[in-house]
C-alpha cells in the first residue's frame, strides 16, 4: 500500500502536525507500506518533504516547519477508473513522482482536520484516514460539536459564543463566573486560549482568540475538575469502536492549566495512564466516548476529553478527530498501553482506509 503522509498545513497547528507526522512516517513499517511524505507549508502550498533531511521533532524547544524549497508540488488526478494523487515534479514539466493508495492527513486543526481537505478528497474519490466532511468540521468548532452533544443529552460545561463583533453581557458575566476560559472556536494545541481570572483581562484575551478565529468562545473555567481522555479506534472488522482506558492529564503548565508549553516542550510526561478513579467513572467514561463519536459519525480514530468533577460527574470538553500523534502525545502511548502500539496503531488505520 502506497500512503501519502500530509503534514504541516495552513493552521497554527503547522508545527504539531510535522511532529505528527513524523511519527507516523516512522512508525509505518517500511515492509508493508511505501510512504510518500506530502508537506503543506504555512502559506497553503504543496511540497515533497525529505524526512531524513527535514527536522520534523519538536525538540529543544525548537518548532519545526515545513518550507517551499524543492520543486515538487502535488495534483489530484481525475482519472475516473482510479483517481489517484499524484505527487508530480512541476520544475521539471509534470512528471509523475508517485502514485498514492491512501491518503493519511496528519493534519491538526484548520485546513486539515476541519473537512476542507476531507471535501477535497472526496471529491476526487481518493481513500483517506480519518473523519469524513461534516464529522471533522463539527468536532473542530467547539460551538456545534457541544450544541450536538447537548442535544442528545451529553453533558458539557456552560460557555457563551462571541461572534465577530460581540461582546459578553454583564449578565452573561455573572452566569460563568470567574475564571473563564477564552477560546478559539475553531483551534486545538491550546494555542489563542487565555485563563481569565480577571474581567478586566477579558478584552485581550477574546482579541488574542480572534486572531486564530473571529468565533469565540468564554468557557466556564470549572474548579476542582480532573481531565481525563479517552482514545478511540474504529473496530478493523466492522464491530463498536474501541477505547483506550481513561488516562489523565497531569502536569499543569506555567499558568496553571494544559498550555502548548506543558503538552510539547516540558520534560516530564504530562499525563497518568493508570489513574486512580472513583468507582464507574472508567467505564463511564468509556461508554461516553464511544457515544460522542457515534453520533458525530467519526471514523478510524478520535480522542475524546473530559473534566471529571468532585461529584463524580463527567463532562465532555471536546473530540479530536485527528488527536495529536507526536511521540510526546498521549494516543500512541495509551494505545501502546492498552495493547496496540504504534506501528500497529497506524497500520491498522491505514489498512481500514484503504478497504
Ligand atoms: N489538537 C491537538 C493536536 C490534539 O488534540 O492532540
Ligand atoms: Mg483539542
Amino acid at each position: 500500500i502506497r500512503v501519502a503522509v500530509v503534514l504541516g498545513g495552513r493552521s497554527v497547528e503547522h508545527a504539531v502536525s510535522c511532529a505528527s507526522g513524523d511519527g507516523v512516517m516512522n512508525a509505518l513499517d517500511a515492509g508493508e507500506f511505501e510512504v510518500v511524505p506530502v508537506g503543506i507549508t504555512q502559506e497553503g502550498q504543496w511540497v515533497s518533504v525529505d524526512p531524513d533531511a527535514a527536522k520534523l521533532a519538536i525538540g529543544d524547544g525548537q518548532l519545526p516547519q515545513i518550507t517551499a524549497d524543492s520543486g515538487l508540488s502535488v495534483a489530484v488526478a481525475q482519472n475516473p477508473e482510479a483517481p489517484r494523487l499524484l505527487v508530480t515534479d512541476t520544475a521539471g514539466g509534470t512528471s509523475v513522482l508517485a502514485e498514492v493508495d491512501v491518503v493519511f492527513p496528519v493534519l491538526h486543526g484548520a485546513y486539515g482536520e476541519d473537512g476542507t481537505l476531507q471535501g477535497l478528497l472526496d471529491m476526487a474519490g481518493l481513500a483517506y484516514v480519518g473523519s469524513g466532511v461534516l464529522s471533522s468540521a463539527v468536532a473542530m468548532d467547539k460551538e456545534f460539536t457541544k450544541r450536538l452533544l447537548a442535544a442528545d443529552g451529553i453533558p458539557v460545561g456552560d460557555y457563551v459564543v462571541l461572534r465577530a463583533g460581540r461582546e459578553l453581557t454583564a449578565d452573561e458575566r455573572d452566569r460563568l463566573g470567574l475564571p473563564v476560559f477564552v477560546k478559539p472556536a475553531r483551534a486545538g494545541s491550546s494555542l489563542g486560549i487565555t485563563r481569565v481570572t480577571d474581567w478586566a483581562d477579558l478584552p485581550d484575551a477574546v482579541e488574542a482568540a480572534r486572531r486564530i478565529d473571529p468565533k469565540v468562545l468564554v468557557e466556564a473555567a470549572l474548579t476542582d475538575v480532573r481531565e481525563l481522555e479517552c482514545g478511540v479506534l474504529a473496530d478493523e472488522d466492522g464491530g463498536p469502536p474501541q477505547t483506550t482506558p481513561p488516562f489523565e492529564v497531569l502536569e499543569a503548565g506555567a499558568e496553571g492549566w494544559f498550555d502548548f508549553d506543558a503538552k510539547y516542550l516540558a520534560g516530564e510526561s504530562p499525563y497518568d495512564f493508570a489513574p486512580e478513579l472513583p468507582p464507574g467513572v472508567a467505564e463511564r467514561a468509556r461508554e461516553l466516548a464511544v457515544r460522542v463519536f457515534t453520533l458525530l459519525d467519526c471514523s478510524d480514530l478520535a480522542r475524546v476529553d473530559f473534566f471529571l468533577r468532585e461529584d463524580g460527574e463527567l463532562l465532555v470538553n471536546e473530540i479530536n478527530t485527528m488527536p495529536g500523534l507526536t511521540p510526546k502525545s498521549a494516543v500512541p502511548q495509551a494505545w501502546a498501553e492498552a495493547g496496540v502500539d504504534y506501528p500497529a496503531l497506524v497500520g491498522r488505520l491505514v489498512r481500514m482506509a484503504a478497504r
